[in-house]
């Protein structure tokens, strides 16, 4: 055995001791083929590997069964072989029962259990509902649950029923949608378990025995196992239905051809004789025959005879031999008168006196077949046959032995029966690569519409894909829009606060620009000069705790004056200490800060150094002058025109950073 079928057997073992399934009796062409493919599948590339692979993955074995157990069917598969059993075989055994007998049918190997339904349809159909019900018990097994708990549901899709007639579909199943399910009260009658035809006690009393497509997967010593079994399961005038490629050639000592064609067999109700048993004929008749005076044409006769013959008298003498028993056993003319019990021939090749005792007392022939008688280097097989001699009286006289040469019929039998089995052998691996063949079509059919479920599922999700990124591309070229939009008013922005930090750095007057909470917005330049404070150090402080020079808590009410929106113009002249420690005075001009609709951003405070005012710090505050008017002096139409630009380019949060 190579190191590869050796790691196969262990395999087979493995899964006998490990799992409890004896696949070791199944023809190995196939088995293997069947095993590789599962091992391709989970990416496994040698048998110890796969062992490994099996312990690790407890739930591998099921995939494993299932690709082993080839379960190919159909109803009525092999219409023609049906057609004959529900036209011929069913009524005959119908015929043969008693009206109210029950009729017991078996279908072994029954896979989803469209063979069961069919039957149960046939039966069915030739008995009418009531009496089916009433009469009719059919087991149906198989090994694979699977496969049972799938026929137990009975119901099937269009492609499965395709090939149930019309009329029986109607009147049979029920359909929901585009599924068919098998009548519930003729289910009752259908009744399904689990039996491993190789191992497990088959059921008994059989009428009709349906086992198709199942006996292919063994090899030969574990079909005639299976084939005893479905023998003894079999009621004495049960008859079997095999599958196409099954042909019982082989075993003719079991099952005979009702219909060889169509696989349908009757059983041999006893088995024929086995080597070396005897058989015994009928009894010759006491009558005497009219003998005249032959005796020397008998003697001549026997003596030219083709067979070797030898004549023993009724006491056990040698009385005749011819030239045939000389050449083949040694007994000659000089032995007559001896007593047969001195010669070889007695006893070999086989042990003849109490066969001719036999013959005495029974009064019949005994025949004793198959014999094997080595002759030098050759080997014999002889059937020899001890006959009675009776006197014209029925008195005995003797017994004569006639030795058969059947070697080369043996031969030739044994070489017809070695080439059926090959013819045989051939043809069932024929049938189940075909069946093979046929699950790997329907796999490959289901992988196709799988594919083609995907493939559409991805052209759905490319046109989705499409359709979004088109989306995108239009956001993306808004987008683009909005941005240069951005990058135009930013550039717009950044003109108008250079602009205004222009205009601020140009006044000669100091200026702060306050939020509605006072905190400071703007400090320009000329301020900075005045209270010796940075632009970075004040924006964002609260005007009112300004540490400078500038008294700016006298500005509170001029400041609240401003922010409130009373017309203006508010100013007031304070004493303040300037950047560097001198006392001045200071003219201090709030205006609004409003914005485009006229609501309040803050307050605008203009702070001018006043040469015209003594400088005592106590200087009145001017709220407003007479005439309405602000002071030119504070107020500089460029730099509110600057603002207003600021505020209306850049909002409310403008920041002179
Ligand atoms: C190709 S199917 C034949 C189904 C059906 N008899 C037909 O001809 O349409 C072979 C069936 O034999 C079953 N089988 C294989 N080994 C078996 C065993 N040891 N005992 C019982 N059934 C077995 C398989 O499970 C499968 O369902």
């Amino acid at each position: 055995m190579s190191q590869l079928d050796a790691s196969f057997e262990t395999l087979l073992l493995h899964l006998k001791e490990h799992r409890g399934f004896d696949f070791t009796g199944y023809k190995r062409s196939s088995l293997t083929r069947r095993v590789n493919r599962r091992m391709a599948q989970v990416g496994v590339s040698d048998y110890a590997e796969y062992l490994d692979y099996l312990e690790v993955h407890t739930e591998e074995f099921t995939a494993l069964f299932n690709t082993i157990l080839i379960n190919v069917t159909g109803f009525f598969r092999d219409a023609e072989a049906w057609e004959y059993l529900r036209a011929e075989i069913i009524p005959a055994m119908l015929a043969a029962k008693a009206p109210d007998e029950v009729l017991r049918v078996w279908s072994a190997g029954c896979a989803s259990g469209e063979e069961a339904y069919t039957l149960a349809m046939i039966l069915a159909e030739a008995l009418g509902m009531d009496e089916f019900r009433q009469r009719v018990k059919i087991y149906a097994t198989d090994v694979d649950e699977d496969g049972l708990t799938h026929a137990r549901h009975a119901t099937y899709d269009e492609q499965q029923v395709r090939a149930v007639p019309a009329a029986l579909l109607e009147r049979y199943f029920d359909q929901v949608g585009s599924r068919f399910s098998f009548h519930k009260d003729l289910r009752r009658s259908v009744i399904f378990g689990r039996n491993d035809l190789v191992q497990d006690a088959p059921i008994s009393k059989i009428d009709l025995l349906v086992c198709r497509n199942a006996l292919m997967y063994f090899n030969a010593e574990i079909q005639s196992r299976i084939l005893s079994r479905l023998h003894f399961a079999l009621a004495p005038t049960g008859v079997l239905f095999l599958g196409k490629a099954e042909m019982l050639l082989s075993h003719a000592e079991m099952f005979q051809p009702i219909d060889l064609k169509r696989r349908v067999f009757r059983k041999v109700p006893r088995p024929l004789p086995l080597n070396g048993a005897f058989l015994a004929e009928a009894p010759l008749p006491h009558a005497r025959p009219p003998m005249g005076g032959l005796e020397l044409l008998h003697h001549a006769a026997l003596l030219a005879s083709p067979l070797a013959q030898v004549v023993v008298t009724a006491d056990g003498l040698i009385a005749l031999c011819n030239r045939q028993a000389e050449a083949l056993f040694g007994v000659s003319s000089r032995d007559v008168g001896r007593p047969f019990s001195d010669v070889v021939l007695s006893y070999r090749p086989v042990e003849l006196r109490r066969y001719i005792e036999q013959a005495h007392a029974e009064r019949r022939m005994v025949r004793v077949a198959d014999i094997e008688y080595v002759r030098g280097s050759e080997t014999l097989c002889l059937d020899i046959e001890i006959s009675p001699l009776a006197d014209s009286d029925a008195g005995l006289l003797g017994v004569i032995l006639s030795f058969h040469d059947v070697t080369e019929p043996r031969r030739l039998r044994e070489e017809l029966q070695q080439t059926n089995r090959q013819l045989e052998t051939a043809y069932e691996e024929l049938q189940s690569t075909n069946e093979e063949l046929e699950t790997m079509n329907e796999e490959l059919q289901s992988t196709v519409e799988e594919l083609e479920t995907t493939n559409e599922e991805l052209q759905s999700t490319n046109e989705e894909l499409e359709t979004m990124n088109e989306e995108l591309q239009s956001t993306n070229d808004e987008l683009q829009a909005i941005n240069d939009e951005l990058r135009d008013r930013t550039s717009d922005l950044n003109q108008a606060k250079q602009f205004l930090e222009t205009i601020l750095t140009g006044l000669r007057a100091g200026v702060a620009v306050l939020d509605t909470d006072m905190r400071v917005l703007v400090w320009n330049r000329r301020a900075e000069d005045l209270w010796g404070l940075r632009q970075d150090e004040i924006v964002g402080q609260h005007f009112l705790n300004l540490d400078i020079g500038l008294p700016t808590q006298q500005l509170r009410p001029l400041i609240r004056r401003t922010l409130a929106g009373v017309t203006g113009p508010h100013e007031m002249v304070l004493s303040a200490i300037n950047r560097r420690g001198r006392l001045i005075l200071v003219r201090v001009a709030g205006s609004p800060l409003n914005g485009a609709d006229g609501s309040a951003h803050g307050a605008i405070l203009l702070m001018e150094q006043d040469s015209s005012a003594p400088p005592d710090g106590t200087g009145p505050e001017l709220t407003e002058q007479q005439d309405g008017q602000p002071s030119p002096s504070a107020l500089d139409s460029g730099l509110e025109a600057g603002l207003e630009a600021g505020l209306n380019a850049g909002g409310d949060t403008t920041t002179t950073d």
